[in-house]
């Protein structure tokens, strides 16, 4: 990770904050402040801040800060270089000596490489002779072949090493092997396929990257679990992907089709909705839904119609609910098999029904919203007062939760309707509900403002302060060294040993660094040297109010220093001295492990 000071400061130059997060956010400026809603976690009223004086960006709400190559690590999920590699690309910028400089970037690209040739591997198998049953349950399936290539599908067929041994032949590694988790290292020193005599998706993201692979059973007898996937690698993590979105992104349908499984995906694109894809075995996660973000505003969840899909719906739901998408829930039929019902997922549905009868359910699907009150009164006995009464109550609590004024009132009728209740009534009774929510935040955030103690402590445990009142001190300590270096001399002012905080020790020992350098202070570089935590910790603390004008600061910084010092002093004399010699050790050690 070691890129050039100068380079990285000519990246920061040609980078503005407010460029490279105003792609991804739209600012309201204040001044020279740019307030945006939080792009990392949901919420409808602005508490992510970007300053472009420092250069740094901060959430009030999910306490995530940095610089600007924090900021690309994290919406765009890269490692550090990779960030920079982004960010390089953006401006322009040659990144100097950029295939030698980082082994975890090179980890990847070499995985990267060995997943496209493995997938071409599996490709050419199924169009060869040991790709037979493969073949053959693709077309019991009535998967096309054109199909079968638009997803890449392959074959994995039965001998336990035929892809080691293409891939070992390629100049693959056995520990890059085992590290993309297709080849399984054995007890006795041997290694195997992970996937054999089975129906092979490779997992491709937006970029086109063969990420990772999923493999299906291809006959009933097989004792293996139906599906595997590739296990979370450097380059695969199943919280992060959605298969088939690198082909739903460019569809020319509204919205974007979620569904439950690699075959539904499959067979819906085939049926012409190749807005479809799917989280793998997975419920819907915030990674994928910012994912998500970047191509529509529209979901639709079409999960299987038994227990188990109700509930990843009523969960991807509750997820949705305070985010900007337009959500509808597509609700597939069971289907009558020997006078019982069973369920159906959407490849069963277009398989028995026809792609003409998925659009009707299409067109039809109703509303998150809709969704949930009928599976709300599904749970009460509405033929009784008492069920009806409870139901009102409940759906009350739920409607409470809608922002939209009209769409509360919609609702609202509708609720009554199924209450039989009147519809004034229902709005007297959200109303309370909303009321009681109100009362209950309101209690919350006095609880919170009672315990400041507890309000400034660090997210993270890691991170925790041992003595508040220095700490403050140290972080005020930060804070002014930041604002402006002209207020100290030329000799640190404190060793790192005074401070009771070993992250904010390191966090002065490093802008001390910096100030020393011609370059001078620049927050922005600190990204590599933190971790995303620390950093969000760090601008945190920046962000707290401090003192204004020369002199008040000097005094701030007096009384900073004084506190520091006889906490310091307090520590060390109260204790046994053997007990205070540990300690201090032991903080050198924690500072150190910290710097790893
Ligand atoms: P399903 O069991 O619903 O399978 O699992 P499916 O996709 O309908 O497959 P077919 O039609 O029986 O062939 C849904 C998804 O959950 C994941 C897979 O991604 C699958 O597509 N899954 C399922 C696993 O990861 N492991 C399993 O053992 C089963
Ligand atoms: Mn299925």
């Amino acid at each position: 990770m070691a890129f050039d000071r100068r380079f990285l400061d000519e990246l920061a130059a040609r980078n503005d904050i407010v460029d490279v997060v105003g792609s991804y956010v739209s600012f309201k400026q204040q001044g020279n402040k740019f307030w945006a809603c939080c792009p990392f976690h949901s919420e409808k009223t602005p508490s992510f801040l970007v300053t472009p004086d420092n250069q740094m960006y901060y959430c009030f709400g999910c306490k995530k800060g940095g610089g600007v190559i924090n900021f690309i690590m994290e919406i765009e999920n890269l490692s550090y270089p990779d960030a920079v590699r982004f960010l390089a690309k953006r401006a322009n910028l040659e990144v100097p000596e950029d295939n030698r400089d980082d082994s975890s970037s090179r980890v990847r690209s070499r995985l990267l490489a060995l997943n496209r040739d493995a997938a071409r591997f599996y490709y050419e198998r199924l169009h060869s002779s040991e790709g037979e049953a493969v073949a053959e349950y693709l077309r019991s399936r009535k998967i096309t072949q054109k199909n079968a290539t638009n997803f890449g599908l392959g074959a994995a067929s039965g001998e336990w090493d035929s892809l080691l041994t293409a891939m070992t032949q390629k100049g693959y590694s056995r520990g890059e092997l085992a590290a993309s988790g297709l080849i399984i290292n054995s007890k006795n020193g041997g290694a195997y396929d992970k996937f054999r005599n089975r129906l092979i998706f490779p997992i491709v993201d937006v970029r086109g990257d063969v990420l990772g692979f999923g493999g299906r059973i291809i006959s009933k007898d097989d004792p293996g679990a139906k599906y595997m996937n590739t296990p979370e690698t450097p380059v695969y993590s199943k919280r992060r992907v959605l298969y088939g979105l690198n082909l739903a992104k460019k569809s020319k349908r509204e919205g974007i089709l979620l569904v439950e499984g690699n075959i539904d995906v499959v067979m819906l694109h085939q049926a012409g909705f190749d807005n479809a894809c799917a989280s793998m075995g997975t419920a819907l996660t915030q990674e994928q839904l910012h994912l998500l973000s970047r191509y529509t505003k529209e979901l639709i969840l079409c999960y299987d119609n038994d227990d188990a899909g109700k509930a990843a719906t009523q969960k991807a739901l509750s997820l949705l609910n305070n985010t900007d998408f337009k959500v509808r829930v597509l609700e597939l039929p069971r289907r009558l098999v020997d006078g019982q019902y069973v369920k159906q997922d959407a490849d069963d549905f277009i398989k028995f029904n026809g792609a003409d009868a998925f659009e009707n359910l299409l067109s039809g699907s109703e509303s998150g919203m809709d969704f949930r009150m009928s599976q709300l009164a599904g749970r009460f006995d509405l033929a009784d007062d008492r069920g009806r009464v409870e139901f009102a109550s409940a759906a009350a609590e739920l409607l409470a939760q809608v922002p939209n004024a009209v769409e509360r009132e919609v609702y609202a009728v509708r609720a009554a309707e199924t209450a039989k209740i009147s519809p004034e009534a229902m709005k007297q009774e959200i109303a309370r509900a909303f009321a009681q929510r109100r009362r209950k935040d309101r209690r919350e955030q006095e609880k919170r403002d009672l315990r400041p103690a507890a309000a400034a402590q660090p997210k993270e445990r890691s991170m925790r302060y041992d003595n508040m009142r220095s700490a403050l001190a140290e972080e005020g300590l930060l804070r002014l060294l930041a604002l402006d270096e002209s207020l100290f001399g030329d000799e640190m002012p404190l060793g790192a040993e005074e401070f009771s905080s070993p992250v904010l020790a390191r966090f002065f020992e490093e802008l001390w660094q910096q100030r020393g350098s011609p370059e001078g202070i620049r927050l922005s570089a600190l990204d590599g040297v933190f971790t995303s935590e620390e950093m969000g910790h760090l601008t945190g603390i920046l962000q707290k109010p401090e003192s204004t004008g020369h002199e008040a600061r000097k005094k701030a910084l007096a009384d900073y220093l004084h506190i520091i010092r006889e906490e310091a002093e307090r520590r060390t004399s109260t204790e046994d001295p053997l007990d205070a010699a540990m300690k201090k050790i032991h903080k050198k050690r924690d500072m150190e492990d910290g710097k790893k």
